[in-house]
């Protein structure tokens, strides 16, 4: 019997390493060691063996079965784990996977220059809703219904009587309404106008807002802050011109103009002016004891002068190859 189990752990060395999966080792598992397996069959003749046999016979036979069965676990964990690297199939030699970094886009990047520009002569960055009512958009501002100057900021009307806003200055009023003089205050955010869309003109488009209000605010002041502004986003050459204009909002009023000088001409960058009485006034601040300058600037337009941008669609068609530049 000795001899039978010696010859079945031979010929069972000889079949392990034929099997090639889990599912023929299961099978070879119970051809072996299964209840009406081989082992079972040759260990049964240990009833023929007399006691003394029967002892030597006992221990041969706890030692194949150890034996046999550390060989199948030692195969089951093999195959296993080559079943689990199969899966991954990981190759270390493949180069990763290559996200472009992000960048900011030109417009987010111009604005954030000119608010912190601002921020470090003293002004807050504040926002205001781009849903407005007619009162913040148009007679806080000095703009009565049915006054011709409403032609001129075309707006979008929403059902409920409210609207997009088509300036900033919006902005202006409602800082007004909540804080009393002195304040100092930038304000960046998108304004809306239904204007037909070609290379100068988008129907959305951004606006930063300032305004100033204290004891002695004069047109120096505006004069300054404005000129320390395009020096710095524009280059320490840069020229401004104050032409005189006309805003409900402000009295006096000026648009003012940078000399640009790849092209020798003048071209108006922002609106501004000397804050009206009557917004004051209607803010219950009374204008007697205190004065603001105001400005507003085409975040846009800024922008197609400072990088030779010539479409301002270019800015909202999310073209990669646009964007890319501005990295
Ligand atoms: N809101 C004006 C516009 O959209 C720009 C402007 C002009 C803003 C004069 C001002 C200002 O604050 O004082 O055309």
């Amino acid at each position: 019997m000795i001899g039978a189990l010696k010859k079945l752990e031979v010929d069972f060395r000889g079949e392990l390493p034929l099997v090639s999966n889990l599912d023929q080792l299961e099978a070879l598992k119970v051809k072996y060691l299964g209840r009406k397996g081989l082992f079972t069959s040759v260990s049964g003749r240990i009833a023929e063996l007399s006691k003394e046999e029967k002892k030597l016979a006992g221990q041969a036979m706890n030692r194949v079965k150890l034996l046999l069965e550390q060989l199948f676990a030692d195969r089951e964990s093999l195959f296993k784990s080559q079943a689990i690297s199969s899966e991954k199939k990981i190759d270390t030699t493949m180069p990763g996977t290559f996200y472009a970094p992000g960048s900011l886009h030109p417009l987010t990047r111009v604005i954030l220059d000119v608010t912190q520009l601002f921020e470090r002569l003293g002004f807050s960055v504040v926002d205001g809703p781009e849903v407005e009512t007619e009162y913040h958009n148009f007679e806080a501002l000095n703009i009565p219904p049915n006054h011709p100057a409403r032609d001129g900021f075309d707006t979008f009307y929403l059902e409920n009587g409210h609207l997009l806003r088509s300036q900033t200055s919006t902005v202006q009023i409602r800082i007004m309404e909540k804080v009393k003089p002195p304040l100092k205050i930038i304000a960046p955010g998108k304004v809306y106008r239904p204007d037909a869309t070609d290379a100068t003109h988008a129907f959305m488009f951004h606006q930063i807002e300032g305004l100033m209000v204290d004891k002695d605010t004069s047109f120096a002041d505006l004069k300054g802050a404005l000129l320390a502004f395009a020096k710095e986003f524009f280059g320490s050459k840069t020229r401004l011109r104050f032409r005189p204009h006309f805003f409900p909002f402000t009295e006096p009023s000026a648009e003012v103009d940078i000399f640009w000088e790849a092209q020798g001409q003048w071209l108006e960058i922002l609106g501004a002016g000397m804050v009206h009485p009557n917004v004051l006034s209607a803010l219950k601040i009374d204008p007697r004891a205190y004065a603001g300058f105001a400005f507003g600037m085409g975040v846009e337009r800024i922008a197609m002068l400072k990088y030779g941008v010539e479409d301002i669609r270019q800015f909202f068609e999310n073209d990669v190859r646009f964007l890319r530049q501005f990295e």
